[in-house]
């Protein structure tokens, strides 16, 4: 396991690329059991989530071969030899359960097993259940895993999502694009993860209307050929990128940047007294000198201020000027980064689903270990403006979602770079 060492340096300086999108990639990836011909993503990032896919998606009998470095993923799967997505895969990664919807839609039977809980809640797969059986599924638990059957194929129904569920919308829009007749998903995610998706289902031959509104009808047809898709650029990654020169100081660009993608969080971002504007091929974000202003913050499902930037969102206000109130809605658990912050000096508060933060002047470097995803990079994020060295351990948490962040962050200036952890 690999540690990061983050030294405050004062402000950056340069252009951030922005890699496709680790969470649209990972719903991507298992449309190709919809159709037995080829499908290829560009644009795909380099990330160990990304590697697990592949990895299930092998071990069902789909083909996934990496092309361009990585960039490229060129996935067929003409006929699967095998239906059970194990457990020993799909506990390393939750988004494994995104190849259930598909699988059975397409083969009229699938085993995969319960995805269990993760670091920041329970993480219950109820409602993508709900949805299939909606459209026919037969559904048993039996030792861990969902024994799932669709003989004579999935129908179209109505689908009532009682709160918005990212997966459980994705799993249930594959699921409907084969099946026979209408199906209607009511309340689902409206992420670009979601419109990105149907776009590339729709090049695949699937009659989607409404993706990212709170209504979507899907018209089930006979089968689906292959297409090329692009995926569309990581907004977790963009808003992460964006709080470094907010945390750090300075001015950073962040090529193909898209407002839309990031517009709840760049509203907060500019409250704070951070500039952020428009290029002509991205986004521009600068600090000057002066302080940032305190601002809250409450997590919605999009368009509102995300969940997987609200880690992030903290580091910044652990310094501003006054109190922040920051309400995490979505996940029972996610303020596991609050006692790493805390240990740089941070004052935070936690409460339940609400953290109280009190700006303080400066941060101190300290040893802090990475729990989940977007704790870990919050705290390089910290980092970047702390005094002294923060050394951030189990890092194997961040390459789940960021390409080599150092290597990104030390070409705008910042002094960080990855050590081997010898204990
Ligand atoms: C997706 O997770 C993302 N992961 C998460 O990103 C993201 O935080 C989340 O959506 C919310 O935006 C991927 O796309 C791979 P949900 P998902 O279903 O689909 C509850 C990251 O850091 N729920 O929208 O699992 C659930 O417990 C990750 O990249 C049920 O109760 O999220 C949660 O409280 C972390 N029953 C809420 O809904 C269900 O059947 C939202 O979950 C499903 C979900």
């Amino acid at each position: 396991m690999d540690k990061i060492v983050v030294t405050g340096n004062g402000p950056l300086q340069g252009q951030i690329p922005i890699a496709g999108a680790k969470n649209a990639c990972l719903t991507l990836m298992p449309a190709t059991l919809l159709s037995d011909e080829p499908l290829t993503l560009t644009n795909a990032p380099r990330l160990s989530d990304i590697r697990t896919m592949s990895t299930l998606l092998q071990s069902l009998g789909a083909e996934v071969s990496s092309l361009n470095e990585g960039r490229v993923l060129a996935l067929s799967s003409h006929g699967l030899d095998n239906h059970t997505a194990d457990y020993d895969i799909v506990r390393k990664m939750r988004a494994s359960i995104l190849v259930l919807g598909p699988m059975l839609a397409r083969e009229g039977r699938a085993i995969v097993s319960l995805p269990g809980g993760c670091a920041i809640g329970a993480r219950p797969v109820d409602l993508h259940l709900k949805a299939l059986e909606a459209m026919g599924a037969e559904l048993e638990l039996r030792d861990g895993y969902v024994h799932a059957e669709a003989r004579g194929g999935l129908k179209g129904a109505v689908v009532e999502f009682p709160i918005v569920s990212v997966g459980a919308t994705e799993n249930a829009l594959m699921a409907a694009t084969l099946a026979k007749g209408t199906t209607v998903l009511k309340n689902p995610a409206r992420e670009p993860e979601i419109v990105d998706l149907a776009r590339c289902l729709q090049a695949m031959g699937a009659q989607i209307e409404g993706a990212g509104t709170d209504q979507i009808t899907v018209e089930g047809v006979d089968r689906l050929h292959g297409a090329t898709h692009p995926v569309v650029i990581d907004r977790i990654e963009l808003g992460t990128y964006m709080l470094a020169p907010a945390i750090a100081g300075g001015s950073v660009e962040l090529p193909g940047g898209r407002i839309d993608l990031v517009g709840a969080f760049v509203e907060k971002l500019r409250a704070t007294g951070v500039t952020v504007t428009e290029t002509p091929d991205g986004l521009k974000v600068a600090r000057d000198g002066d302080g940032i202003r305190a601002v809250d913050v409450v997590t919605e499902p999009f368009p509102g201020f995300p969940t997987d930037l609200q880690a992030q969102m903290m580091a910044l206000l652990c310094t501003a000027g006054g109190v922040s109130v920051l309400e995490e809605r979505i996940f029972e658990n996610r303020f596991m980064h609050a006692p790493e912050l805390i240990r740089m000096g941070a004052r935070i508060d936690v409460h339940g689903g609400t953290a109280t933060v009190t700006g303080v002047d400066r941060l101190k470097g300290a040893p802090v270990m990475a729990t989940d995803l977007r704790a870990s990079v919050s705290l390089i994020l910290a980092g970047l403006a702390a005094e002294g060295d923060t050394v951030v351990s189990r890092v194997y948490h961040l390459d789940r979602g960021y390409e080599r962040v150092e290597d990104k962050l030390s070409a705008v200036g910042a002094k960080i770079e990855r050590v081997p952890d010898d204990d």
